[in-house]
């Protein structure tokens, strides 16, 4: 057997969730069977101040030598990274990214990629122009119980898809959360709001299921439909979403299928915090899969057969393990000792890509990142959502 490749992440940003994915990455990739890829931080860029990176490299546990830099300009310099990872709010991504790209490196980008479809296309333009690696950050998709889902309707157990119910609610208190309208949720200057946070993994369950799995020469975009209710305080950012999605298909496939997405920062998935209501339904003629909350990083499924069958399965997260006095998570909300995030999937996946030479991410390539992205702007569109405009230009370089 070959010895791991290791492969040199910068991080671009210091707020939460960089955090949460830098401490996943420099988990021992062993802990979940993984022996083709080994991960490092060569540094990490913050645009407040070199200070901060450096607070940020200590804090998570990055090797010593990783170096702080003060702009996100003199990360993309060094010579010494292989990818980055953008994490500053929806609205920089565009910005960020082509900076990272122009400037020659490969990047895992989250989500939402960008604030709109043209964005994503002007980057995955660049990205072949300069023969780089691109991927947006959707994680769930990785999850080895995303792969178990789809390979559950790829081999026809609930048979072909029919409708699909997909819900990604926050359960928060907007006014009392973020009451000066700052925080990046509400703030319409980065980008706010349920849909583009929130609302992405709802569509995700729903593509990744729906369109996702079939054919790649005969599947076709959905028709949408979107109500999306304005957010009080800030008058631009939506406060709920909801899209429904028909997927045209082929009779022989199953004919039109359905899906719902929805998504609010109010509302909960499953009141009271519980999590014992499935928010992702994928229904078919012979059953359906159950996906219980959250949506973006579940651990939990059932399979429900109309033959009586109900399959229920646990997917705990591995890491360094029960002992190892260990703790991540995202915020405040620490998952249980020893257990990973879940982010080190997607990282294991692009680090695979930049081993084998691929572009793209193999379970969302760019092309269906595009379409998700004019999903949400055609949810926008119905529902009178504009941002400002120099976080919806295609121009760069913009200073935000
Ligand atoms: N995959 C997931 O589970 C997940 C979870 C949460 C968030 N996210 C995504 O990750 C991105 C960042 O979210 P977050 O929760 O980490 O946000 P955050 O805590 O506010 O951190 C964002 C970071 O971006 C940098 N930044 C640059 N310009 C900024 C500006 N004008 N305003 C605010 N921050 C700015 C800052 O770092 P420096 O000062 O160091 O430059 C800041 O710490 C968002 O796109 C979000 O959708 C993903």
């Amino acid at each position: 057997m070959s010895s791991p490749k290791t492969i040199r992440w910068g991080i671009l940003a210091t707020g939460g969730i960089a955090q949460t994915f830098t401490k996943d990455l420099l988990v021992d990739p062993t802990t979940r069977g993984v022996t083709n890829v080994k991960h490092t931080v060569v540094a990490a860029a913050s645009s407040s101040s070199k200070t901060r990176a450096e607070q940020f490299l200590k804090d998570t546990g990055s090797p010593s030598d990783a170096k702080a830099y003060g702009s996100y300009d003199e990360l993309v310099k060094d010579a010494n990274i292989d990818i980055i990872y953008i994490a500053t709010p929806h609205s920089h991504h565009y910005q960020n990214a082509m900076l990272c790209l122009e400037a020659g490196k490969n990047v895992l980008c989250e989500k939402a990629f960008t604030v709109n479809a043209a964005q994503t296309r002007a980057l995955a333009a660049k990205a072949k122009e300069k023969d780089l690696f691109l991927m947006e950050a959707v994680w769930t998709r990785y999850f080895p119980l995303s792969i178990y889902v789809r390979d559950l309707i790829t081999s026809g157990r609930i048979g072909p898809v029919a409708r699909v119910f997909a819900d990604n609610s926050m359960a928060s208190n907007p006014e009392e959360t973020w009451s000066d309208g700052k925080n990046r949720m509400v703030n319409p200057d980065l980008a706010g709001g349920a849909l583009l946070d929130l609302g992405i993994y709802s569509l995700t369950w729903v593509f990744q299921t729906l369109y996702h799995t079939q054919p790649v020469d005969t599947r076709q975009p959905p028709k949408v439909l979107a109500a999306l209710k304005s957010y009080g305080q800030t008058g631009s950012a939506d406060e709920a979403t909801t899209i429904l999605l028909t997927f045209p298909r082929p009779a022989e496939a199953g004919g039109d299928a359905h899906a719902i997405a929805t998504t609010s920062l109010r509302i909960a998935t499953a009141p009271g915090g519980k999590d014992d209501v499935p928010g992702i339904r994928i229904q078919g003629p012979k059953g359906e899969i159950q996906v219980f909350p959250p949506a973006f990083r579940p651990t939990r499924t059932r399979l429900v057969l109309k033959d009586g069958t109900v399959e229920d399965k646990q997917w705990p997260l591995p890491g360094p393990g029960k002992g190892s006095g260990w703790y991540n998570g995202f915020g405040g909300s620490l998952q249980s000792e020893g257990e990973g995030q879940g982010m080190f999937w997607e990282a294991d996946e692009a680090a695979t890509a930049l081993v084998e030479g691929k572009k793209e991410g193999k379970y969302e390539g760019l092309a269906e990142s595009i379409l998700i992205m004019e999903v949400m702007d055609e949810a926008r569109k119905q529902g009178g959502l504009v941002y400002p405009d120099k976080i919806e230009t295609t121009e760069y370089p913009v200073q935000l």
